[in-house]
Order: C-alpha cells, then structure tokens, then sequence
C-alpha cells in the first residue's frame, strides 16, 4: 500500500528480504566463482521506483507506488553502491539497471514494454558495455540515471 497508516511492516521486511537480500545471498554464494571470472559481472535488476533522485523530483507522485517496493528498491540501489566500493576493485563490475516499465503481472499502470523486448535490450547494452558501468544506475540502451 501506498498509505502510511496500513503499511504492514511485515510487507516491508517481505520486500526488503527478496529486492535487497536476496541481492546479498546470491553475492555470497557467487563471489568464489566471480573473483575467478575473467570478466565478473553483477547487474542488480532495481528499479526506477528506487530512485531517490527521481522520487523528490515529484516524478511518482500519481503512482500510488507501494512503500515496501519503493523502500526495498532503494536498498538495492544502496547494496550496488556498497558492492562496488568493496569488490571494485577487485574487478568485479557492479551496476543497478531499470529494465523498462514491463508488462508483467507486477508492473505499473504506465507498463509499456515487453518482458521479452526488455530482455533484449539489456543483453544487447551488456556485450557492448565496458567496466566503466561499474557503481552506475543505468535504462539500458536508454540513459544512465541519477541514483
Ligand atoms: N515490471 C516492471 O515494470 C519492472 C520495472 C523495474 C524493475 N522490475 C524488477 O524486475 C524484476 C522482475 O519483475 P517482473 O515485473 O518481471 O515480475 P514478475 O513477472 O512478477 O516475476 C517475478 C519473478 O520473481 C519470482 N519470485 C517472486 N518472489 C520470489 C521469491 N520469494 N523467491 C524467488 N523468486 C521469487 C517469481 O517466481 P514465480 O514465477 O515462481 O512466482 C517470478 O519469476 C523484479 O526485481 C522487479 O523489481 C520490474
């Protein structure tokens, strides 16, 4: 819900433990296979609902956007950001991604792209993108974004 005084704070931690540390188990169960990559990647699918930047903008303001989902997605903002200032240097490459507004049974009421289309464009954007998209928030082959 979008209303604080129905927030339920099991939501919130429901959220928070699939968006954020979901993010934080798969790092830990993946790192021994990515310090030995030759070319370690971690694309963090977040949100443009995680954006602090684009929220005090105003830009959500009709949304009606959940508290649980936009909190969870800032967390991850927040855990891509601590990666990279960890695991930067080692190199692994850590970067946030908006994929779109998709049209799945999750997505909001301005969805206007295909899961599918999605799928496409960030995959064509990651084989042409270098280790300089490391600790950035990206809309791939769209822009980067403020965090
Ligand atoms: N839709 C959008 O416009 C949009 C925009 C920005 C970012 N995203 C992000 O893109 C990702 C996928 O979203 P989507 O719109 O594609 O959602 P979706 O169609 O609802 O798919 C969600 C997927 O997550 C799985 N899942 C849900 N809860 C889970 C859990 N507790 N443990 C393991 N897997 C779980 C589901 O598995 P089952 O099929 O087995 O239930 C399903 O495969 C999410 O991280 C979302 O935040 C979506």
């Amino acid at each position: 819900t979008y209303e604080i005084e129905k927030v339920s704070t099991q939501e919130l931690m429901d959220l928070f433990n699939v968006h954020c540390l979901g993010v934080v188990r798969t790092v830990q169960a993946t790192l021994t296979y990515l310090r030995n990559s030759t070319n370690p990647r971690i694309i963090n699918l977040s949100s443009r609902l995680g954006s602090l930047s684009k929220m005090s903008s105003g830009e959500f303001a009709k949304g009606k956007f959940s508290y649980s989902y936009r909190i969870a997605k800032a967390a991850q903002n927040m855990l891509t950001l601590c990666l990279d200032q960890e695991l930067g240097d080692i190199p692994i490459s850590i970067t946030a991604i908006h994929p779109g507004k998709l049209q799945t049974s999750s997505g909001a009421y301005d969805a206007n792209m295909r899961p599918e289309d999605a799928a496409t464009n960030i995959y064509s954007w990651l084989l042409n993108s270098k280790r300089d998209i490391s600790g950035k928030f990206f809309e791939p082959l769209v822009t980067e974004m403020n965090w």
